[in-house]
């Protein structure tokens, strides 16, 4: 028997035994969103009453998160480099925290100032070299690993296979749980008349042979909507989700023109269904790295004509975004909304743009006066390029404050135009018209 074959049969044990390891006051890292070991996660959650202040880090959680519940205030208390409807209320009532980080930094966090304890992963079965990979997450996963004094690894096969850079080694495993079940699930969003709009307006900056960041939801699956016509687009992406494969298979999408990576489709993370699953597994022209890599603004920034699309809370009328709190409320965090937004802004031919509906539910303007009090900024106003709403694009890179305001203005639903044109007036000593 190979080395590798008897560390593998030597670590092998049961999740039960391998969460009694988590000890308490231990930072714990979870691999991110749907790379989640959710069977290890169960089985921590049912030997809780063992632990006191087991913090638990990740960024987007897509598993139940039990371990945010009001009973278990006292066995773990959660910090999120990102909050989402599971975790959102643990942090609003104070049992839990929120780090504020760019994505792309998270692994220098755990290499410095935040040591890892113990990192909870899921990974593929070893290859006949020994090496598994992350699938659906490599991220900030790949580093945990690296760093954790504790490595605990779901094998799953269900997980993708998804390259070279994906891979960990099976002597970097020190408890190893084998468990197959089907990964978590990112369905399509459901796509109303507003997102079409902002999808269809966000298609007419995009041009034939461009490269694409987009984020997570509604919008950008819209956008993907309208871009059936383009040709020799590319992906350097933090994720992607089934509405890329649609344009693959229709040849829309090829990765042809790509100035960094040519052919291939760069990314740190999967969000979607079992298609999504399917389409990355073995494939080659798929490259998973980590996020360090694929969202440091200066490697997104070799690509040229880089376009990232990203959402807000709000935009002030100087173009600053509030993209993860509403007021004080921290509902998500700042993602890779910025890292891409800065390497959009050097690549050659680059553009940025910042896609909202111009309402929420038709009752309140996302383009606001100033920013709630309490709402942090999070992309700058010497960052922004575009915003778009259902009602145009408004360009506000290049343009003064006068100029972005009126932009603005001219994109923000009629219904609040006037009330904004007020303060336009008032902010400028202007008339909006002349
Ligand atoms: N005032 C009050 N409430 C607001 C609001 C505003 N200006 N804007 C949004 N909300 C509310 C919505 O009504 C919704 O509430 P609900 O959950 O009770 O229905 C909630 O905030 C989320 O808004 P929604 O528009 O449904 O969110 P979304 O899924 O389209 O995401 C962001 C929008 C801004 C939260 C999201 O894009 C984000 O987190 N961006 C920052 C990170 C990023 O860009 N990452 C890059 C890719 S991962």
């Amino acid at each position: 028997m190979s080395d590798w074959k008897r560390y593998y049969q030597e670590h092998l044990t049961t999740a039960e035994e391998a969460v009694k390891r988590i000890k308490s006051g231990n930072r714990v890292v979870v691999a991110h969103a749907c790379g989640e070991p959710t069977y290890l996660i169960d089985k921590m959650i049912e030997n809780a009453s063992v632990y006191k202040d087991v913090e638990i880090v990740h960024m987007v959680a897509m598993g139940k998160a039990e371990y945010c519940k009001p009973e278990y205030a006292e066995n773990f208390r959660h910090n999120a480099f990102f909050v989402g409807g599971t975790t959102r209320k643990a942090i609003e009532e104070g049992r839990g925290d929120f780090t504020p980080c760019f994505f792309f930094e998270i692994p220098e966090r755990f290499r410095t100032d935040m040591p890892v304890d113990v990192a909870m992963i899921t990974c593929t079965p070893p290859d006949e070299n020994g090496r598994c990979s992350l699938g659906v997450s490599v991220d900030y996963t790949q580093e945990a690993v690296k760093d954790a004094k504790i490595v605990i690894a779901q094998v799953n096969e269900e997980m993708p296979w998804t390259g070279e850079h994906s891979l960990i080694d099976v002597t970097d495993l020190d408890f190893i749980v084998e468990h197959d079940e089907p990964l978590i699930e990112l369905q399509p969003s459901k796509i109303g008349d507003i997102e079409r709009a902002i999808g269809e307006n966000c298609a007419k900056l995009i041009k034939d042979g461009d490269t694409l960041q987009l984020g997570i939801g509604a919008i950008p699956d819209a956008v993907l909507m309208f871009l059936g016509d383009k040709k020799d687009l590319g992906i350097h992406s933090e994720m992607f989700s089934d509405g890329v494969v649609n344009l693959v298979e229709k040849g829309v999408i090829n990765n042809s023109k790509k100035t960094l990576h040519p052919g291939q489709f760069i990314v740190t993370f999967l969000m979607g269904t079992k298609k999504l699953y399917d389409f990355v597994d073995h494939n080659p022209a798929v490259d998973m790295y980590p996020v360090d890599y694929v969202n440091n603004p200066f490697i997104v920034a070799q690509n040229e004509n880089l376009v990232s699309i990203n959402s807000a809370v709000q935009v002030d009328l100087y173009g600053q975004t509030a993209s993860e709190t509403i007021g004080n409320l921290q509902i998500s965090g700042v993602g890779g909304q910025v890292d891409f937004v800065r390497g959009a802004a050097a690549s050659k031919g680059g553009r940025s743009i910042i896609a909202i509906p111009s309402t929420v539910k038709g009752k309140i303007s996302k383009i606001v006066p100033l920013l709630d009090e309490g709402a942090p900024v999070t992309t700058s106003r010497n960052d922004i390029d575009y915003v778009v709403t259902e009602y145009g694009i408004a360009k506000l890179k290049g343009r003064t404050n006068r100029q972005r305001a009126k932009n603005l203005i001219n994109i923000a639903h009629p219904d609040f135009r006037a009330d904004l044109k007020k303060v336009y007036e008032q902010r400028f000593h202007c008339s909006f018209d002349e």
